[in-house]
């Protein structure tokens, strides 16, 4: 299976978590040199592949497994393939119509991105939500799971799919069918949002044009927990900005309940929160991998998985650490970083949570006014350990996946698999 960016370096990782330990140990730093790593050369015999003259770009993957089956989202096709092997069962093309094209070359963009990737696939009570570029010209079909050939029906596209292939999306379907999307919302990518698009919710999303809710922000995962949907990226850090541009990792959250301000914020929403994500090895001189690539949450551990890079005009490197969700609460838990004026310096500052805990009972000027006010937690979260899990030098990660398997002798160990 070629997976978007997934290159020619594939590692696995055997994480052996102690029960009960709280701090994570030496053992892990000497990953490498032991019998727990295992290299790309290795692992490639054993795994099952997937590829169609022809057909590129197979970025989004659907795992259905009540039938063992995967949907695949590729550039003007959508395939579904068995669990086991990699069968083809069904495959479906889906290009942009002629005009569509034209109207995309006209306006300046190359062949190659005038075709239709498709960056959104969801599955909701046996239908499945594909959205796809469509030529700058965003659009979303729902099908049948049994037969994606076949569009049920077809929906808007725009801002729930971005119009270029190159910027980031992230979106999740919940329960509900609330569709949550980060992803710019206009042809020109400048206005990016993270918002409620799709389903029985408000249409809710961050305050527009405004750097202190997101600044030209990358997109890279998003779940649900505990009432809240977060969201991982990385942005332009707004504390930094009189020392230069300066990217950061972010984790950010909205509550499932909210249903907008009352009169500044009125479709927008009222519970954003966002709080920096650190991956640092620490000492004199601490080296930091500012950029999040991937990102991966386990629900029942509580715990997140991330590899980071460093930035782009800098050393090239890469790092795996580990969250557990209780920082991440500890975080949002703790004090507001605000600046009371734009040329002042930030200060953290604590005020009522009530409301960004999802505890308020619903909108009122208060939580206006303290929305309005605040978007950024001052304490960072910080990784489980104080180096990280892993460091590889000279590379640069983008994906991260992991595996919990129950094991007789060591209870339950994370396969780690990155690249
Ligand atoms: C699609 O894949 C090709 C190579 O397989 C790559 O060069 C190109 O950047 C990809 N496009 C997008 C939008 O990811
Ligand atoms: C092409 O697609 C656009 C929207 O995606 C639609 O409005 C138009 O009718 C289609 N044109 C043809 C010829 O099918
Ligand atoms: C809230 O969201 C709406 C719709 O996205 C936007 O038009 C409006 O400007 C936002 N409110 C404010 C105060 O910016
Ligand atoms: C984090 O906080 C939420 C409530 O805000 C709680 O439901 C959840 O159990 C907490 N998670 C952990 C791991 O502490
Ligand atoms: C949101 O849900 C929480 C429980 O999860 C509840 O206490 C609160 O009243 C709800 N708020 C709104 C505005 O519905």
């Amino acid at each position: 299976m070629e997976w978007r960016g997934w290159r020619a370096r594939l590692v696995v990782m055997v994480v052996a978590w102690l029960a009960g330990a709280t701090e994570a140990t030496r053992e892990e730093q000497l990953l490498e040199e032991s019998d727990k790593f295992i290299g790309y050369d290795e692992l490639v015999d054993a795994t099952d592949r997937f590829s169609i003259t022809g057909v590129r770009n197979y970025s989004e993957l659907l795992f259905d497994p009540t039938s063992f089956q995967i949907v695949v989202g590729a550039r003007d096709h959508v395939f579904r393939l068995s669990m086991v092997g990699l069968q083809m069962l069904e495959a479906s093309d889906w290009a942009a119509n002629k005009s569509t094209v034209e109207t995309c070359t006209l306006k300046g963009q190359s062949q190659e991105a005038c075709h239709n990737f498709v960056r959104v696939l969801h599955l909701h009570r046996g239908r499945v939500l594909v959205c796809g570029t469509n030529a700058f010209s965003p659009l979303c079909t729902w099908r049948r799971l049994s037969n994606i050939h076949h569009i049920e029906s077809w929906d808007k596209g725009v801002a729930r799919c971005p119009f270029n292939p190159t910027h980031s999306v992230t979106s999740l379907l919940t329960i509900e069918g609330d569709l949550y999307v980060g992803t710019p919302t206009d042809f020109s990518g400048r206005d990016s949002a993270f918002m409620r698009s799709l389903g029985p919710g408000e249409r809710l999303r961050t305050h527009q044009y405004d750097l202190k809710w997101l600044s030209e922000p990358t997109f890279i995962t998003t779940f649900e927990s505990s009432g809240f949907v977060y969201f991982i990226f990385r942005e332009n850090a707004v504390e930094y900005l009189n020392c230069g541009k300066r990217a950061l990792s972010r984790i950010g959250r909205v509550c499932k309940n909210d249903s907008g301000g009352m009169r500044v914020l009125k479709d927008n929403w009222t519970t954003f929160l966002k709080a920096r994500l650190t991956c640092t090895v620490p000492g004199d001189f601490p080296f930091s991998y500012d950029y999040v690539q991937s990102l991966t949450y386990l629900p029942r551990e509580q715990m997140l998985y991330g590899v980071f890079s460093t930035a782009e005009n800098s050393i090239v490197g890469s790092a795996v650490c580990v969250y557990t969700m209780s920082a991440v609460n500890a975080s949002f838990d703790g004090p507001f970083k605000y600046q009371p004026s734009p040329s002042s310096a930030w200060v953290p500052e604590t005020a009522d949570k009530h409301h960004f805990r999802c505890e308020g009972s619903g909108t009122s000027l208060e939580a206006d006014f303290a929305a309005d006010k605040f978007q950024l937690m001052d304490k960072p979260v910080m990784p489980r350990s104080a180096d990280p899990l892993y460091i590889l030098n000279g590379e640069r990660l983008t994906h991260v996946a992991v595996d919990v398997v129950a094991t007789r002798l060591s209870g339950s160990i994370h396969v780690v698999f990155v690249g």
